[in-house]
């Protein structure tokens, strides 16, 4: 019977998975344990941190349901869903900077009309968003999926909310671009928002003192064929939390400022009750392929 000592055990737990039959499994299996292996024997790991540690992966997993996600929280405040994204784009050749999906992806929707305003029933100043979609020479893409979703005025998104199940989706939306690439749509300012504190992660963030806070964004995906899906936000210049994201999704480019505008009517030539904000932004999508993400929560019947 082998004795493993602390440094004999992980060429062994390696050797294990020697007959696995593929090769990309294997390396992440065994670059996972020696990462594992190697924390253990940097911090002197005791008995009483381990069990925290699996107290706390599995009310991790317990919290999660059809609106919760609690996992990608906790990848997002510990910088690994940013890594992963920046490993994956190293190279953006003048396209739109990417950043998290985030935890609060339903999936797709039906296309809504341009002009709609997603946010019709919310409390909220009013803002008027206008997008458009390009390659990276500036030639519009027509008949694109744009989705966006973002918080309302009390920093919540709609899925967070008891209503969700009942009353459906608010402040998200598809549009499809036009034949000049653009999209437009009315909804409300959104604020800046806490991550929720109410399970494992957020008890994780307050008991090392780093605040929950998230600037003011809203969230694009676009997925157009022969293209990388762009999956990025659009963060409002000025927010107080542009420096200390808590999930470290901040970057220039995708920094707008919005305007804050009295005009009595809106771009579309519509009415506007003033006064309303505008945010105005163009995607430079980069060519290649790509699967747009699943969504981690299910969409509502009638999203
Ligand atoms: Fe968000």
């Amino acid at each position: 019977m082998p004795q493993f000592d602390d440094t004999e055990l992980t060429a062994a737990v390696i050797r294990s998975f020697e007959e696995t039959p593929d090769p990309r499994v294997k390396f992440l299996m065994e670059e996972l344990v020696k990462s594992l292996h190697d924390f253990v024997r940097k911090t002197d790991l005791t008995f009483d941190e381990w069990g925290a540690a699996i107290d706390f992966l599995t009310r991790t997993g317990q919290k999660c349901s059809s609106t919760r996600q609690e996992f990608i929280l906790l990848s997002d405040v510990l910088g690994v869903s940013m890594l992963v994204d920046a490993v994956n784009h190293r190279d953006r050749d003048g396209a739109t900077e990417t950043t998290v999906l985030g935890p609060f992806y339903v999936g797709e929707h039906k296309p809504t009309a341009h002009g709609a305003d997603i946010s019709a029933d919310l409390p909220g100043e009013r803002m008027f968003v206008q997008g458009r979609v390009t390659d990276l020479k500036g030639k519009p893409l027509a008949g694109v999926p744009v989705d966006v979703w973002h918080a309302d005025d009390d920093g919540f998104y709609d899925s967070q909310k008891p209503s969700y199940e009942t009353q459906g989706s608010s402040s998200r939306a598809r549009f499809i671009t036009d034949a000049d690439g653009r999209f437009f749509f009315r909804t409300i300012l959104p604020c800046s928002y806490p991550i929720p504190t109410d399970g494992p992660v957020g008890e994780m963030i307050l008991q090392v003192r780093r605040h929950p806070m998230r600037p003011a964004h809203v969230h694009f995906l676009v997925d157009a064929p022969g293209y990388e899906p762009l999956i990025t936000h659009v963060f409002i210049e000025g927010d107080k939390y542009l420096d200390s994201d808590v999930v470290f999704g901040v970057k220039n480019d995708l920094i707008a400022r919005v305007e804050k505008r009295t005009d009595p009517v809106m771009p579309d030539g519509k009415p506007a009750a003033a006064p309303w904000h505008l945010m105005r932004y163009d995607f430079r999508m980069k060519p290649g392929k790509g699967t747009a993400p699943k969504p981690m929560m299910a969409a509502t019947e009638d999203a």
